[in-house]
Order: C-alpha cells, then structure tokens, then sequence
C-alpha cells in the first residue's frame, strides 16, 4: 500500500514558534507587543484576519436546504417513513435519519443562521414547524408501537402457571422398605436366608397348616380376604374358595420348611392383608417380617438372645427385652415381646414431669409375637419333632417406622407423597 505523503499544513506551521517571520507592517507596536507577548497568539490573531473576508460567492437567500418545497419535501418524508416504521427498532432508524444530527431538517435549522435577519423568521417558523410535526409523529408512533409490543409480549411470553410441572423431584426409596431390609441385614449377618412367598395365597397355608381350626375367628370373612379362584363359579361361597390373601407371613415359615431339610433359619419379609379400615392406626395391608429357626436343641433362650440381639441392631446397646405370656396355635408356649422405651428408657414410669409419647409413660414397647413352634406345625411340615424343635418371632413394620421414627398416621406411609419419604434420606 502506498504511503501517503507527508503535507505540511501551513495553519499548523505558523503556530510553531521559531522559523516566524514577519512582515514589517505587522511588526507590532510595543502596546501590542505586550498585550500579546506571545508568539503563538500573535499567529491566532493573524490567521483570523485572513479568515473574515466576506465570501462574494454566497447568496444567503438562496440556501438550497431551507426552499420551502424542500422543507416540506423533507417532512413529508419524515412522516411517510414514520408511519412505514413497522415495530420500535425501524422507528428508532427512521429517527435517526430524519430527526437525528444529521437529518434534512437538522441541517436546514443549522443554516438559518447564514440568512440575513429579514429571512431567518420566515425560515425559523418553516423549519420549526417541519420539526415539530416530526417530533409529534415520532413520538405517536413510539406510542402505538410500545402499545403493540407490550401486548404482544403479554401474548407471546404468557406464562401458563397451570401447566403440569416438567420436573420430577427427586424422591427416596420407602421407609418401611428401607427398614426391612435393614432387619433383613441383621439376620443375614447371623446367617439367616432371607424368604419370601405368595401375597395370594392357599388357604391351607395359611391357617391349616398352621393348626388354626376351621372354626377359627380369624378364618372368617370379618378378618380376611377371600379370593374367588380361578375355576369358581359367580355362585361359589366366597368363604369356600380355598384361596385368600395372607393375613400373615407365618405360611412361609410353612413353605420354607417344606422345601429345606432341618436345619433352617429363615427371615420372611412382606407385604399382608387384613379387612381393616384404614385409619391412623390400622391399615388393610401392612408389612411383617418373621423369622424362624428349626435345628436340634433350640430352647426359649436361643429365642430369647436372637430378639435381644435384634433390638440391639436396630435400637443401640442397653434395651432389656421381656416376654408375656400369650397364645398362637402354631407356637407353644406362645408369649408377646415388649423391649425398653428406647425414647425414654423406663425414666417416664411414675414420672408425670418427664412423660413420654412414644411409650405412653409405660416404659415397654410391645414388639409383636414369638414362641417354640407348635410340634404340630412341624409335623404337618415332616420335621420330626423328636429330633427337632424351633422357634418363631413375627413382628410389624409400619409399627416399629411409627415408634421408631414418630410417624403419627399411618396413611402418611401409603399416600405417596415424597415429603413423607424424603427426610428419611437416600439411604439405599
Ligand atoms: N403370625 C403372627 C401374627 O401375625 C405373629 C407371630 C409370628 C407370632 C411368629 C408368633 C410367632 O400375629
């Protein structure tokens, strides 16, 4: 690229002080001199007066920009481009070029003052009008075009706060599995297998078997489900269907000795029914966990120890554990479980300035139920019982998550919510 090259600016060479010559008749006076001692001010003075010569060639009367046609020309324009404007950023365009610094009429007002005074009202009033009525236009149309905007972007980015929400919070697995498993845990590390069996289940099972007799209360249609089987016809007694949903997980301790030879420990966790309505206390399905053991020499302290070291798992050291009499046809003897308040440890008992909830002041918290299994259980499940004796402990989840974890209804457990299952963490 070629250099330009370099012009010296004559107006600049005179501001340098040295190399300035002047002509004997600007030499000036000594007043002069003093007043502006200054070379470079002397140099201001002199290219002034070579600027102020009148300009012969200048017809102020005849400025093109300020003809009246070419003022309104120049405003019609402003106008038509100003209703063209479609939306706020050409109008912001149409503004800049008829209204801005460097517009027609911008330019017309800024040659009135070239005009002889006799012309410049004549021409102020045009040119003052043009601009006021652009100005008026201009911001009319702002106007209208904010107007549109605003609704269209009421429109446009509405936001539908009935719309379903698009994210799925994040939830927990469900305390009562996360217990179970737990307890599963405790049992496995002692060498127990974990057992499951059918929720529908065969009547035999789950009462026979079990030498509940067939005038058994609990065999009837006020305690548990009846299930019409498969062949049944519309007219078959319910109650004669052979066939319900388990009321306990007692039949797999049924199964599980049907299927394994002596010895067997077992833990059997899951889900049962009963025709209870639900409440915040009762529930028609529920969830238990039984365990059972069947080798040679079992005796009650066997029993007695497993619990003890169960609820010392589960609850931390120190809770004694007791055992009431009580009856199940398929243990005997038969007793309930009660283990210390793990709340209050006992300390509520005949103190009514430190009562406890979780116990009701009583001190003990029932379990669930255990005993030495029925000989004819084992009979009826070819174990002899000669040989062999065992011992059985069912229990109930959802009534261990309450006092355990202070979960005051029941429903709370099976409504879904993940406010519920959330604060016991994602353990897993
Ligand atoms: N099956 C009994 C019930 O559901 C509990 C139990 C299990 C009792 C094992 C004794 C032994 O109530």
């Amino acid at each position: 690229m070629a250099r330009p090259s370099r012009a010296v600016d004559s107006t600049f060479g005179t501001c340098e002080r040295p190399g300035i010559r002047l002509r004997p008749d600007e030499v000036p006076s000594a007043e002069a001199e003093r007043e502006s001692s200054q070379p470079k001010a002397r140099a201001n003075r002199k290219a002034r007066e070579e600027m102020s010569a009148p300009n012969k060639s200048y017809d102020p009367v005849e400025v093109e920009a300020l003809k009246p046609e070419e003022i309104d020309r120049a405003r019609d324009a402003a106008l038509a481009a100003i209703a063209a404007a479609g939306d706020l950023e050409a109008l912001r365009e149409v503004k800049a070029a008829h209204a801005g610094d460097r517009s027609p009429l911008a330019l017309a007002n800024r040659e009135i003052g070239a005009l002889p005074p006799h012309a410049r009202a004549e021409a102020g009033k045009r040119v003052g009008q043009a601009r006021g009525a652009v100005g008026q236009a201009l911001k009319k149309r702002q106007e209208e075009l904010e107007a549109e905007r605003d609704e269209r972007v009421l429109v446009e980015e509405a936001v539908d706060v009935t719309l379903p929400y698009d994210r799925v919070p994040a939830g927990a697995r469900h305390p009562l599995t996360t217990l179970m498993e737990r307890i599963e845990d405790v049992f496995v590390a002692m060498g127990y297998e974990v057992a499951e069996g059918p929720e529908v289940e065969a009547e035999w099972f789950n009462f026979d078997a079990l030498n509940i007799a067939p005038d058994h209360p609990a065999r009837t249609m006020q305690d548990t489900f009846f299930v019409r089987g498969a062949e049944d016809g519309e007219d078959r007694d319910l109650a004669d269907s052979g066939v319900v949903l388990r009321t306990h997980t007692s039949p797999v301790q049924i199964r599980s000795l049907l299927d394994r030879e002596p010895p067997v420990y077992v833990i059997c966790p899951g889900r049962v029914y009963r025709t209870d309505e639900l409440d915040a206390t009762h529930t028609p399905v529920f969830h238990q966990v039984e365990l059972l053991a069947v080798d040679e020499g079992l005796t009650m302290t066997d029993l007695k120890g497993t619990i003890e070291h169960m609820v010392r798992s589960l609850f931390g050291e120190g809770l004694g554990t007791r055992m009431r009499p009580s009856y199940f046809p398929f243990t005997e003897p038969s007793a309930e479980v009660d283990m210390v308040c793990f709340v209050c440890r006992g300390e509520s008992v005949g103190n009514p300035d430190r009562p406890c909830r979780t116990c009701s002041s009583e001190g003990w918290i029932e379990l669930g139920g255990c005993g030495m299994v029925n000989p004819r259980v084992l009979t009826a499940c070819g174990v002899d019982p000669e040989r062999y004796s065992g011992f059985a402990f069912g229990f109930g989840i959802e009534r261990m998550l309450m006092f355990r974890h202070n979960v005051e209804d029941m429903r709370d457990m099976v409504e879904g919510d993940v406010r519920f299952t959330r604060p016991f963490g994602m353990e897993i």
